[in-house]
């Protein structure tokens, strides 16, 4: 197995405890916010946890953008599917997703009431995650399979 295929599947299998994180963290934050619930240490842990499985998956799909051979930049980049979806709009739909986790996490540490701490997980991750499942379909390979 060569670099690129090891990070591949790391990447690809990687996927499924990023998506389960952030609906497991979802699910708790509208139930909590809806139903005024405290916000207790296993809030703030599955939180956290979410928020580091996608930066660990940014950092793994940095260095298979180093890798991959649909990363490339010539005059067909934007011309091409393939080279145009994983040169550009995987990164920046991925990057922004990543940005808007960091951003919920961030406003739900500051915030004092339980009730604006729920609030900010639940706006900003379902948010988040939309977009990501958007990216995965726009990508044409399977959500929830490996290609
Ligand atoms: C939450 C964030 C992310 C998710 C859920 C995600 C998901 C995926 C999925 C499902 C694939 C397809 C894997 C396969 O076909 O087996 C993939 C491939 C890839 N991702 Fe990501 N990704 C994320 C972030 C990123 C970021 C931030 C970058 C770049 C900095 C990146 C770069 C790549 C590259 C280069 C490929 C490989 C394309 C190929 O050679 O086939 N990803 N990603």
């Amino acid at each position: 197995m060569n670099a690129y295929s090891f990070f591949l599947h790391l990447h690809s299998g990687f996927r499924y405890l990023v998506l389960l994180l952030l609906l497991l963290a979802i699910i708790r934050a509208w139930a909590d916010w809806l139903g005024k619930k405290a916000y207790s240490e296993g809030n703030r842990k599955l939180n956290l946890f979410a928020m580091i499985s996608a930066h660990t998956m940014l950092l793994i799909g940095i260095i298979l953008y180093f890798l991959s051979p649909f990363v490339q930049f010539n005059s067909q980049t934007m011309k091409q599917f393939d080279t145009r979806y994983w040169t550009m709009e995987h990164l920046v739909g991925m990057i922004i997703a990543i940005a808007i986790i960091t951003i919920g996490h961030s406003k739900s540490k500051k915030a004092a009431l339980p009730e604006a701490k729920h609030k900010a997980i639940a706006i900003y991750y379902t948010l988040a995650l939309l977009i990501i499942i958007v990216m995965i379909v726009l990508s044409k390979r399977d959500l929830l399979g490996m290609s």
